[in-house]
């Protein structure tokens, strides 16, 4: 392609000084001074913007029809020393207008709420803000990759329509091609069902755990790494009905073994964005959350907290804090626990281990006392949960207890419960939500923000 990245010529300016270069983006601002033209040109592979420096005089066409926010030209031109020490900028030979922006165009040049811009998800990707947190996004999800296949775990697509629950919390988006008439017409849900695409209940996956498990139980180190769904209808900053999660699985691995694997994974990928991306986090830093890369690097620099339930309940009691909900053994933590522990306690990653059973779900691997199962959460500060993880349970008569107690239904888990039949072993997995970890790493303080669309009940742009 004639079009060089701005990315490729900011970071080689020395080299390409004196050289001739097209480029081509979109007119961030535009400043006139008596005989030059200034615009600031972004074509979204860096977040910097490349000042173009336009002679007047020389200009052929008329200079106001490029000087306008939101307007994308193509620029030719030498790459020339900019006034600040290091930096250069194009002297432009010619200029071609691509395409006009009227005045309308919502992103002129002053501040914008988020909550405005999530008004305008095609347009707000051209904000510094989305700049630099898809950068990110995209530099994270790589890392993740990375860091498995360096390891030896084989990616696996795990189905997106499923007929299970593997989180049991009844947040399942049912998966129907039943119309809205049919479904009145039918007498009952089995009818109704029975006359569906699959002929039984179908819904979006809101986890591949399932689906995991049954490949580890051949390929021994797996992971997943795809869209999951859930519909949520608490109107939380961190609950996404559609999110992305980074879900291994390992095959002979103990608690104490994929807790060390989760934290490892947290400190390279973390490790990762700090190298590739820090004029990202410098961005964040200042506009988002100060002190921002101190604290990323403090995660890679220092283990995380290992902390037992019972301990976390003896602190929350301990505390004094006046919380809103309740703190007795045997009730989960709330958000405002999860935050207090991490950030009032502890300041860091804090893993909290072996969860009374009864509000965990029914795979994870019931311990010797009776009362809790060999499960984890990773609670990180400004957050909360960012992993979910255990180990399971790989004897069938527990297991099969397990979800009978739910009342779960048996028939849609025959295929699950024989991974316990032949050739049982023990082994562990957790999910990392991708949107969480964002939030952790830029300090966006809400999950709409850290995706391309929101998808939050009630929005679908
Ligand atoms: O704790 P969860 O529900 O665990 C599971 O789904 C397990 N099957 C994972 C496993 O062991 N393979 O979800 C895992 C993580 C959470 O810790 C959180 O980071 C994220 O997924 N998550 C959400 N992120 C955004 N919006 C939501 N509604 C989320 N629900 C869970
Ligand atoms: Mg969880």
């Amino acid at each position: 392609m004639q079009f060089i990245d701005v990315a490729e010529i900011l970071k080689n300016g020395e080299a390409f000084k004196g050289k001739t270069v097209t480029v081509a983006g979109w007119v961030r601002t535009a400043r006139d001074s008596k005989n030059m033209a200034f615009l600031a040109l972004n074509d979204g592979s860096c977040l910097r913007h490349m000042q173009i420096v336009i002679n007047k005089a020389e200009y052929k066409g008329d200079v106001s029809q490029i000087m306008k926010n939101g307007v994308s030209v193509s620029v030719e031109g030498t790459v020339v020393a900019a006034l600040k020490e290091g930096d250069v900028e194009i002297n432009a030979t010619r200029v071609e207008l691509l395409g006009d922006c009227p005045q309308d165009y919502p992103l002129q040049k002053k501040y914008h709420s988020m909550e405005f811009l999530r008004s305008i998800p095609q347009l707000r990707v051209r904000t510094n803000t989305f700049n630099a947190m898809l950068r990110v996004r995209s530099k994270l999800s790589f890392a993740i990759h990375r860091f498995f296949q360096e390891r030896g775990f084989t990616y696996i697509h795990t189905p997106i329509i499923t007929g299970s629950d593997c989180e049991g919390a009844g947040e399942i988006f049912r998966v129907t091609t039943n119309g809205y008439t049919d479904a009145m017409a039918a007498k009952d849900e089995a009818d109704f069902v029975a006359h569906d695409f699959f002929g039984r209940k179908a819904g979006l996956t809101v986890s591949g755990q399932l689906e995991g498990e049954v490949a580890a139980m051949a390929m021994g180190k797996i992971y997943t790494f795809g869209p999951t769904f859930r519909a949520e209808n608490s109107n939380t900053p961190r609950h996404a009905a559609e999110f992305w999660q980074v879900e291994p699985e390992v095959a002979f691995a103990k608690l104490p073994d994929i807790i060390e694997i989760a934290q490892s994974m947290i400190k390279y990928i973390i490790g990762a964005v700090l190298a590739e991306c820090p004029e990202e986090i410098a961005f964040f830093e200042k506009a988002f959350e100060p002190g921002l890369r101190d604290k990323l690097q403090k995660v890679v620099d220092s283990d995380f907290v290992i902390l037992e339930y019972t301990e976390a309940i003896d602190i929350l009691k301990k505390s004094g804090a006046k919380f809103q909900y309740p703190v007795e053994w045997g009730l989960d933590l709330q958000s405002e626990h999860e935050r207090y522990i991490t950030e009032q306690v502890f300041n860091k990653p804090v893993f909290v281990v072996n969860y009374p059973k009864k509000i965990k779900s029914f795979y994870m691997k019931q311990n010797e006392d009776g009362k809790t199962v060999a499960a984890t959460d990773l609670l990180v500060p400004g957050v909360g949960e960012i992993i979910g993880c255990s180990e399971r349970e790989a004897d069938f008569d527990k297991l099969k207890q397990a979800m009978e107690e739910r009342g779960m239904n048996m028939e849609d888990y025959v295929g699950y419960m024989e991974l316990r039949k032949y050739g049982s072993v023990p082994h562990s997995g957790f999910g990392l939500g991708l949107e969480r970890i964002m939030m952790y790493v830029t300090g966006i303080q809400n999950i709409r923000d850290v995706q391309l669309y929101a998808r939050t009940a009630g929005d679908l742009m």
